[in-house]
């Protein structure tokens, strides 16, 4: 697997879409994003137990945040390879794991569902939300089952539906009167929600040949901010995902009262603790 394009135009959309826009938010954010999900790659890691010696791959690894934390667990006789479309956040990355010293991981640029990766050795298929992205799902795990050793196990965090995700919903929802109407979204295109819909998710695994898919609901507190911090927390909620971009679409001055409905939407969620609202993932996991 070399470059960041595939045969065909497989993922076209969101190879851009991560090599444009969305790299330039997530590399400049990436310190902050990994502190907000903390709580998810605690659960997620603890649930996945990666031990030393292990063989892993951290598919959709972006910035690097989880691959560290798996090169760390694996220590020096395992191993630890992320897959990432994104040259900028894969680059970034390679950076940390350089300044972590890490030497027993690589990332390597390109598609996930084309890794081209041997067969049979890896003990562990991680992610967190680096999955939801393929034009054709079940092509994708099909293909990254086989890097698996028999028995070898997935384990992914995958965003639950848009309504249980409060941190996603409270902000849309304040800006949805004063923004444009915008056309239904299919549930299933590549997105954060592609994976919402459990039995769709279970039923993409099985058909890909894993064996034992089940999941997992957790809620988990997502910090946006500081206590006190809602100018802060707006901005967040405006610079990232869909609102973040509909509103670099805007004209400035309709963007105004946007920001408005969004800070109001927010304050109710300040507490001693900092503006928390909740977060819906599954858990994923599955056996090769
Ligand atoms: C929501 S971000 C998550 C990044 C990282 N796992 C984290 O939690 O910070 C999704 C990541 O998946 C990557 N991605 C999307 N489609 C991909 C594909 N077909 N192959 C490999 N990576 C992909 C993106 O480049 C991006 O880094």
């Amino acid at each position: 697997m070399t470059g960041t394009s595939t045969p065909e135009g497989a993922n076209a959309a969101q190879i851009a879409y991560w090599n444009d826009r969305a790299a330039v938010t997530w590399t400049t954010m990436q310190e902050r994003l990994d502190a907000l999900f903390a709580p998810i790659t605690a659960v997620a890691l603890q649930a996945a137990a990666p031990t030393p010696g292990e063989h892993v791959i951290d598919v959709g690894c972006g910035c690097g945040g989880t691959l560290i934390e798996l090169a760390r667990l694996v220590g020096p006789n395992g191993r630890a390879i992320g897959l990432d479309v994104s040259g900028p956040m894969s680059a970034r990355a390679r950076e940390r794991l350089a300044q972590a010293g890490l030497t027993n991981a690589q990332v390597i640029t390109g598609d996930a569902s084309a890794h081209g990766l041997p067969a049979g050795q890896t003990d562990l298929l991680f992610s967190r939300f680096g999955v939801m992205f393929f034009d054709d799902p079940v092509a994708a795990f099909t293909s990254l089952r086989k890097p698996l050793r028999p028995g070898g196990r997935l384990l992914c965090a995958v965003w639950r539906p848009f309504a249980d995700n409060p941190w996603f919903r409270v902000p849309m929802e304040a800006a949805r009167p004063l923004i444009p109407p915008q056309p239904p979204v299919d549930p299933h295109a590549p997105g954060p929600f592609a994976f919402a819909d459990g039995d769709r998710t279970l039923g993409i695994l099985t058909s890909a040949g894993w064996q034992g898919a089940a999941l997992v609901r957790h809620d988990v507190p997502m910090r946006i901010a500081a206590a006190g911090a809602v100018e802060e927390a707006t901005d967040f909620a405006l610079t990232m995902g869909p609102l973040g971009r509909l509103l670099r679409e805007m004209p400035a001055d309709a963007a105004v009262p946007v920001r408005e409905a969004v800070r109001q939407a927010l304050q109710p969620y300040d507490s001693p603790d900092g503006i928390i609202l909740t977060g819906s993932i599954w858990l994923v996991s599955a056996r090769a």
